[in-house]
């Protein structure tokens, strides 16, 4: 089993992203083999600022290791390191049909918006299933909003394989739990685009002034509340120790409690819960050379796994010359 995902650097992530995605991803490390990167190639579609797309970059990197991602256990690489990975995408891009990518969201959401959209964007599926498919992938863990580009990924390597022969392993989209979606500070789902989010490397006080604007309802103190529906009730739920978290719940049952009470301890929690990737993010971010060199580590073993499939795939469609 080879699991794979990519990751947007597009700055700091917060607890949407930890408890939604890279938890995920974290657990899946160790008992599969597991290869995360960081998807620079396609960041650049959106970010052209050079200084800030390379900052970026070695942040992610810096903030999936902190959050526990082990390179002793998963390969963890910048896709622009692995330049197999763009030789491959020429090759899937002839043999796919226009009409495929003008289906997809990305693209026809912009289109549809009467914003410009480059090729970059409109052969951005058609990058992502090179990605998935240069390491043999099976498992894709990802996001409801990219199992379409999963969808195009089957369909390129299935029409490849029916044409030039068996090369390509089909992968399959693994959804990630986002069931319990967590909410932003103003109750609605938490988000970038929202501005309602908690940031998991915000410094303590930071977050605690952030966490003490968490809007509340104005039900009176003495009356009992259901804590299942409040989100500062789901919020505590994720950075509390499970007894901690029962406490809590019968004191919302009982009532007669304020919520700033309630906010206090959800930043004494949260403050416990993210100290020890808070303590390693700052020890990685003044060695930037040691998280290179662990990108440099990764992007070697990946490039060893691509090259092997690029060159199956070379010499299927003719372009071998060795
Ligand atoms: P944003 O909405 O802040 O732009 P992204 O779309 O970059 O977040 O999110 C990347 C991944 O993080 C998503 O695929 C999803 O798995 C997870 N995620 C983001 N926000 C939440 C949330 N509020 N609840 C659960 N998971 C989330
Ligand atoms: N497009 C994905 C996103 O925006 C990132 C990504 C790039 C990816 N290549 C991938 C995810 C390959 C899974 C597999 O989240």
């Amino acid at each position: 089993m080879r699991v794979l995902s990519g990751i947007q650097p597009t700055g700091r992530p917060h607890w949407g992203n930890y408890f939604g995605a890279i938890r995920q991803y974290v657990d899946l490390q160790g008992e599969e083999q597991a290869y995360y990167f960081i998807a620079n190639l396609h960041a650049l579609t959106t970010v052209r600022d050079p200084k800030l797309l390379a900052a970026y970059t070695l942040d992610a990197a810096i903030d999936l290791l902190a959050l526990g991602l082990d390179p002793a256990r998963a390969t963890l690489f910048a896709q622009s390191d692995v330049p197999e990975i763009s030789e491959l995408c020429w090759i899937l891009l002839t043999g796919t049909p226009m009409g495929l990518l003008e289906r997809c969201h990305a693209y026809k959401d912009k289109k549809a918006k009467g914003l410009p959209a480059d090729a970059g964007l409109f052969t951005y599926p058609v990058l992502m299933a090179a990605d998935i498919l240069a390491y043999d992938s099976d498992t894709v863990p990802v996001g409801e909003d990219q199992v379409q580009h999963i969808e195009v990924c089957r369909d390129l390597a299935a029409s490849f394989n029916h044409h030039f022969g068996p090369v390509f392993i089909l992968p399959k989209a693994k959804l990630l739990d986002t069931s319990a979606k967590v909410p932003g500070t103003d109750g609605e789902k938490m988000s970038k685009s929202y501005n309602n989010t908690l940031e998991i490397f915000d410094d303590a006080a930071a977050q605690r002034k952030r966490i003490m604007r968490i809007t509340t309802d104005s039900r009176p103190m003495e009356q009992p509340k259901d804590p299942e529906t409040d989100h500062l009730f789901q919020l505590y739920s994720l950075v509390a120790a499970p007894h901690e978290r029962d406490e809590m719940a019968a004191l919302y049952r009982r009532g007669g409690f304020g919520y700033g009470d309630v906010k206090k301890a959800l930043a004494d929690a949260a403050e416990r819960f993210f100290a020890e990737p808070r303590a390693r993010r700052s020890a990685l971010a003044a060695e930037p050379d040691r998280v290179r060199a662990v990108l440099a580590d990764g992007a070697a073993k990946a490039r060893q796994k691509a090259g092997e499939v690029l060159l199956r795939a070379k010499r299927a469609c003719g372009l071998a010359t060795r």
